[in-house]
């Protein structure tokens, strides 16, 4: 296998490593051009990683049309983001080439695009690595896809958000420590947008919906909520009501309507998912034969990351693994409104006579039924925080209690909520 490399970073010159130095891999992978922005900056560091007589030197080129025009059958794409990442990735396919990507962003945005190109060229496209990174996650769900339908995807799928959870829980730091502590360990990048926000495993989630339900799951389908405004008040109190929060990313077939979320979840204690802790990745695969299916590993790193960009050249190489091809028919999606869920929900009230029946007052005329009422203490500005549990009730509804309960003249800040997740 003749291969071209777009990108030499953290992952990239890794994979380049591997294929010199693996003695599984290397007597039948050979690196044949690597292209980079900077030449003089890669020259220098590939002369350091493999010295001043290294054949990879000769190998390094600037110019894209040099690189696609050149002997190469399959083109390794490690340079993230949508743009020219894209561009790169359709030009390798239309010239006949296979692909392999870790970029969850044009795969998630494009895949209905980018599998039917290489179907049409004859050529193959792998992208293990843009979801939990080492875990063989999307080659287990097509494998599963031959004889199971999948009901339900469930997963711990952004480790820096799981990291932060953890150490919310286990340390009982601020979020801004836990932060600041990921991003010392490397577990957490200096702009953390994408994985506290909750995009990154968006761009996760489409992936996996779009080849479990064998049709595109767009990234406008996907509600989503990170953890940036989570309070070490929720941890407490849900943790005292016998759930610890994590980031979940879910999609799931409801009466052939797809609906999938990310968001801070309350998981039961004794469930697995609350014990995935720190960087670590976990998934759960409902299907109707095999029963629920259980992943878990190294949902980043380079090491476990250059695992799945091996194996999926591997695969192509030994034609081990299947072609993915996606149906061009449209799926049907849910909203938050029209889901049924359970919710926790906290209210900070102002402590005075009539507060609780006024808010059952409110639920029960919207059809939001309540399981449980706790009152904290009261602080000495005469506040106490209410946490309320609900029943199974419609988002809309929901929703609807929840723009007039923040109203009231009593509440002195905008409702907290989160799911309440389900076994
Ligand atoms: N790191 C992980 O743990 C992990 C896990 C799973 C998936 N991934 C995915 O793997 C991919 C690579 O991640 P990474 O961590 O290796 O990123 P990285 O360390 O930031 O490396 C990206 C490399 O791409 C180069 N690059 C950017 N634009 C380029 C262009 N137009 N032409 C040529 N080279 C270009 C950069 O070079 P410059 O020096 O010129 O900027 C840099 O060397 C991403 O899609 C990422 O989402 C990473």
């Amino acid at each position: 296998m003749k291969i071209g490399i777009i990108g030499i970073g953290n992952v990239g010159l890794q994979v380049l490593k591997d294929i010199q130095l693996n003695e599984k891999i290397n007597n039948f992978l050979s690196i044949e051009k690597i292209l980079v922005r900077n030449k003089d900056k890669y020259f220098k560091i590939l002369e350091s990683e493999f010295g001043s007589k290294s054949l990879l030197l000769e190998k390094l080129t600037d110019n894209f049309n040099n690189f696609i025009n050149s002997d190469i059958d399959t083109v390794i794409e490690l340079i993230g983001g949508s743009d020219p990442a894209k561009d790169y990735v359709i030009s390798a396919l239309s010239s006949g080439k296979n692909v392999v990507t870790a970029n969850k962003e044009i795969i998630a945005s494009s895949i209905e695009e980018l599998t039917s190109l290489a179907h049409s060229k004859k050529v193959k496209i792998r992208f293990e690595a843009a979801v939990g990174a080492g875990i063989p996650l999307l080659e287990v769900l097509i494998d599963m896809l031959k004889q199971n339908n999948i009901s339900k995807i469930t997963g711990i799928i952004n480790g820096t958000s799981n990291y932060i959870l953890s150490s919310m829980y286990y340390s009982n730091k601020s979020f801004d420590e836990s932060l600041i502590e990921a991003q010392n360990l490397g577990f957490a990048e200096s702009d953390p947008t994408n994985d506290i926000g909750g995009f990154d495993a968006m761009y996760k989630v489409c992936i996996l919906g779009s080849i479990a339900f064998g049709a595109k799951v767009p990234i406008e389908s996907v509600s989503v909520k990170g953890i940036e405004n989570l309070s070490q008040k929720d941890i407490k109190y849900s943790r005292e009501l016998g759930f610890v929060i994590k980031l979940l990313a879910v999609t799931e077939n409801k009466s052939s309507k797809i609906y999938s979320n990310v968001a801070p979840y309350l998981v039961p204690e004794n469930h697995p998912l609350a014990k995935v802790s720190d960087n670590y990745n976990a998934v759960e695969i409902n299907g109707d034969l095999i029963g629920n299916l259980w992943l878990q590993g190294q949902g980043a790193g380079k090491l476990s990351t250059t695992s799945a960009v091996i194996g999926d050249l591997v695969g192509i190489e030994k034609n081990t693994s299947g072609n993915l091809m996606l149906d061009q028919k449209k799926l049907n999606f849910l909203s938050d409104d029209e889901t049924i869920g359970k919710k926790y929900i906290r209210l900070n009230v102002e402590d005075k006579f009539g507060v609780l029946e006024k808010i059952a007052g409110i639920f029960s005329n919207n059809k939001v039924s309540i399981a449980s009422v706790i009152q904290k203490e009261v602080d000495n500005k005469g506040l106490a925080d209410l946490v309320i549990m609900t029943h199974e009730s419609l988002g809309s509804n929901l929703n609807n209690a929840l723009v007039e309960i923040g109203r009231l003249e009593f509440i002195q800040e905008n409702p907290t909520t989160y799911e309440i997740y389900e076994l």
